[in-house]
Formats: C-alpha cells, structure tokens, sequence
C-alpha cells in the first residue's frame, strides 16, 4: 500500500486554535481522509510547538509554570480539532523526552561537522515570529503580520550555517517545479536566493530564556524556537532509524500558510540537507483568511471566527465545507458567519439536501420507503453512471494539488445534474400509470444511487453529514470509494426521510 505522511503546521499553544489554524488543519485532515479513502497508509500529523518566548510569555501572565500552561494548551487544540472532525493519527509535542533527544542528537551532529558555530548577534527580533529579523523585510516598522515591532538584541548566539546551502536550495527550487505549491510561492523563494541568506540563529542564552531544549554541549544556551519545531515533523516518525521514518518519509506533504513559508524553505530544506535527510515531496502553502472588513483575521482586530462557535451554530460540516469552497487554497479570501451560513443555505441545504429531501420523500410515496431495482437504462442515466464513474480518479488527482475546492464544485455539478433529471424525469407523472412503474423504479434507483456516489466523494470533506446520508439511503454506514454502479443501495433496504441540512438565517453580516 502507498504511504502518505501529511503534517499541518505545529501550533504555538499559547491560545485556543483560531480560524487560521482551523483552516490549515482541516484541509491535512481532508487531504488525508481522501488518500485513506483511495487505500493509502497514512499518518496525518498535528501538534503543539511548546518551547519558545511566546509561550514562556503567556506562560508569565497567565500566572503558570511554562511546561502546565503548555499542556493545558496542548489539551485545548487536541480537543479542538476533535470537534472539528480533525483526526490526526499523532500529535507530536515538542516538550516530549522523545522529540528532545532527537533534537539534542541532530544539534550534536551538526556541531561535530561543524555546521554549528558560536557568534555574537545584534539585530532585531520579532517575539510575534519567533525569529530574528531583517531591515527589508520591515514595513512601518515592524512585520506585516505582527502588532509589536521586532526588538534590538545582542547576544551570544549559535548559528547554524545556512548560508552554505543556499545554491543546493536554488537548484532544488529550479529542478523541482512541485516542489512548493502553489508556483508563485516557489518563485517568492527563488527571488530570495539570489541574494545572501545569511546564517541562522538557532539558541538562545537562557537568562533571556530557559524555556527550551539545552544546547547538548553548552548549558548555558537552549535552542531556538524553529530549529526545534521544525525537527518535531521528523521525531514523531521515529527519526534517523526506525522503519516508519523511511517508510513514510518520502511521501511527505506539509500544509502551511503563507506566513512561514520562510521557516519552510530556506531554514527547513537547508536543515534537512545538512543532516542527510531528503527534502519533503511538497509543501503546500496557504493565502490567509480575511475577515467581513477584508483585513487579515485576528483576534485583535476583533475580525474573526471562533471555529468552535461557527461550528456550533452552523454544524462543523458546513463549516468545513465552507473552508474549502470560499477560499482558493494559496489564495487569501474572507470568511464570515454570513458567508458560512450562504453556503450552507444554498449549496448544501438548497442543492444537496433538496435531491435527498425529494427523492427520499418519492421513494416513501411511491414505494413505501424501499429501494427499489432499477430496470432498463436510458442515455440519461447512462451519462449520470459516466459522470459518477469519472468522479473518483478527477477528485484525488485535485485534491493533490490541495484543490480541494475545486474537487467538491466538480461533485456539486452531479448534485446539480441529478436535481435537473429528476425535475426532467417527472417521476410524479410517471407515478400516475401503472404501465410505466419499470420507469419510475429506474428513476427513482438512479437518484438513490447518485446521492450514494455523492456521499462517498464528499466523505472526507462532510465525515458525518454524509454518513448521515448513507444511513438515510439505508446503505452501509462506512464510506468506500470507487464502488461500482450497481453496488452502492440495495434493492429492498429501507429508506429513511429527515432533512439532511436545516437552513438557518441568523448570521450578522
Ligand atoms: N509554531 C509555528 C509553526 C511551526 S511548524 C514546524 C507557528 N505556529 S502558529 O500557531 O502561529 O500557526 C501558524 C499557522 O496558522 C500558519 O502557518 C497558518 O497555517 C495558520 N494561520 C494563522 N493565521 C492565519 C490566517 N489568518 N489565515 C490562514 N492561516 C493562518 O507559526
């Protein structure tokens, strides 16, 4: 069976997860569900980025120990994701014993090469980034996504040399046309390496902080934030010598947003190369979520969604149906509670939940809540059976691209189809003569068997609207794919009427 190693990015836990977070974890989460579907072995991958003065930060206001305020944390985004049907297989922590001494083992390795060297830093520092900054990447002061401006520092540091990477990186780049999607972040990166990147800073002295892993062979320094979570994407696998980590390896995809790409190329791809490890198959990076005022959503600015709460109000299926409808991935895009609630009212209720409403409703009518079997087709089912029948091998080589929205719009045309057949067909008027009952069961089985198809395809998006739908077909209530047309409904088996999707309207704009 293939492999598939998907990974979100690892959260700092300072915070109950936001909208951003939903939005990057929830599409691994479907990436994931699809590839398991199709019969890969897969290990989706989450978790919490502890160390680091961020949290040591919130750690101090909120009056905790930094290593219980972590875990408390870490236990709020496990639950998170829970509810919104984000399954990872692990959930790595960067504080774990394990993910330490991988960390301890790389640093040691990379010092006896002489990859790692001790010098003093002066420049400036974003607390918001956890990583040191340059005057270009400056506006008005300060990072773009940050509210406080970087800080002077100078301190004894150690570095690692990135520096010396930097033509292996540009060849990668240019010889690996996949490797960063969507392509404009690829040349984003490109631009940046004609230039110097310089060397990256990676401890810190712990009287600024202490909450990190120990330097192995000097006390008196912890390292640095990203050269810690980064290798928390290796660790969970059983870096350098365990079988999952060659087995799964290979076929690595992390999902990011825009805001770290930085971290993901230039420190991650050099990282990897100075330790011998390969380089990841792709990265898949992400716009960002806007909120109604088309700024970039944040807790600050007031401007955002609670996942939890939309969830809540909408149901989670909605809300991740919502996700990778409205925001192309790599694309930024706003995000609303009336942007959930439009799609939610007129794609799912209005399409989706009208074809099972009416044919549930005429399967009940006219034949007593059973399937019934179909008799001779017409071109018109012949085209839904080919429609349905393409539908699988198009929807995963789109959601490979991470065009997940673009799989579900190419499901959501069947919907829109069947809804056109059954208005064609007029099963009510052929329910009105006997003579053509054969007629009437074929229509009436072809619309059973459309939505089934349907419920399969859109599974990893909708896990539980779709099971729901399942049982209301009177099917097996575990999703397959590629299921033959024929072997989806059974004749005979009792149909169920409920309203898949209730509307709602009480969104303020
Ligand atoms: N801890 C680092 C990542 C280490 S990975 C080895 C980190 N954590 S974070 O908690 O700040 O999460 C960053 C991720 O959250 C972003 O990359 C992005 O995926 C997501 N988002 C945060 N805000 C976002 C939006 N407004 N919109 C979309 N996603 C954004 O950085």
């Amino acid at each position: 069976m293939p492999h598939r190693y998907i990974t979100t990015p690892i959260y700092y836990v300072n915070d109950r997860p936001h909208l951003g977070h939903a939005y990057a974890s929830i599409h691994a989460d479907i990436m994931a569900r699809y590839r398991r579907a199709a019969g890969d072995d897969v290990i989706l991958l989450t978790g919490a980025d502890e160390h680091g003065e961020k949290i040591a930060k919130a750690a101090m206001l909120a009056n905790e120990p930094p290593a219980a305020f972590a875990a408390r944390h870490a236990r709020t985004f496990e639950d998170a994701w829970r509810r919104l049907a984000v399954e990872p297989d692990q959930f790595v922590r960067t504080s774990s014993p394990a993910h330490a001494r991988v960390v301890s083992d790389c640093l040691t390795k990379l010092y006896q090469a002489g990859d790692i060297y001790l010098a003093e830093y002066e420049g400036l520092y974003s607390v918001g980034q956890e990583r040191f900054v340059t005057d270009k990447e400056l506006v008005d002061g300060k990072l773009p996504e940050d509210k406080d401006p970087p800080v002077p520092r100078r301190e004894p540091n150690y570095f690692f040399r990135m520096e010396a990477h930097r033509e292996w990186m540009r060849n990668l780049l240019e010889g690996s046309p996949d490797l960063i999607h969507p392509p404009h972040y690829r040349n984003e990166i490109l631009k940046l390496l004609e230039e110097p990147i310089g060397d990256l800073s990676i401890s810190r002295p712990i009287e600024r902080l202490d909450w990190g892993i120990p330097i192995p062979w000097d006390d008196k320094h912890v390292t640095y934030v990203w050269f810690d979570a980064l290798l928390s994407y290796v660790s969970p696998l059983g870096y350098p010598d365990q079988q999952t980590f060659t087995e799964y390896w290979p076929s690595t995809r992390h999902v990011i947003g825009k805001d770290i790409l930085r971290t993901h190329t230039l420190f991650w791809l050099s990282m990897t190369h100075a330790l011998g490890i390969e380089p990841y198959q792709r990265l898949h990076v992400s716009g960002h979520l806007l909120g109604a005022d088309g700024r970039k959503m944040s807790k600050s600015l007031g401007n955002g969604v609670d996942p939890l709460e939309a969830a809540e109000i909408y149901g989670v299926d909605a809300l991740r149906y919502t996700l990778v409808s409205e925001v192309s991935f790599g694309l930024d895009g706003i995000i609303s509670n009336a942007v959930i609630e439009q799609r939610l009212n007129h794609n799912l209720a209005d399409d989706l939940g009208n074809l099972a409403a009416r044919t549930l409703a005429m399967v009940t009518k006219y034949r007593d809540g059973l399937v019934p079997a179909a008799q001779a087709y017409d071109a018109a089912e012949h085209e839904i059976i080919a429609r349905a029948g393409e539908l699988p091998d198009l929807v995963l080589s789109l959601v490979d691209e991470m065009k997940i929205g673009d799989a579900v719009k190419h499901v959501m045309s069947l919907v829109k189809h069947l809804n056109a057949y059954a208005a064609r067909s007029a099963p009510w008027t052929l329910a009105k003569s006997p003579s053509l009952a054969g007629r009437l069961d074929t229509v009436l089985y072809t619309l059973l068997e459309g939505l089934y198809a349907v419920s399969n395809l859109l599974a990893p998006v909708m896990p539980a609207k779709m099971q729901e739908l399942r049982s209301l077909l009177g099917a097996s209530d575990s999703p397959r794919w590629e299921v033959p047309w024929g072997q989806g409904v059974t004749p005979g088996s009792v149909i169920k009427e409920q309203i898949l999707f209730p509307k709602k309207s009480d969104a303020k704009p």
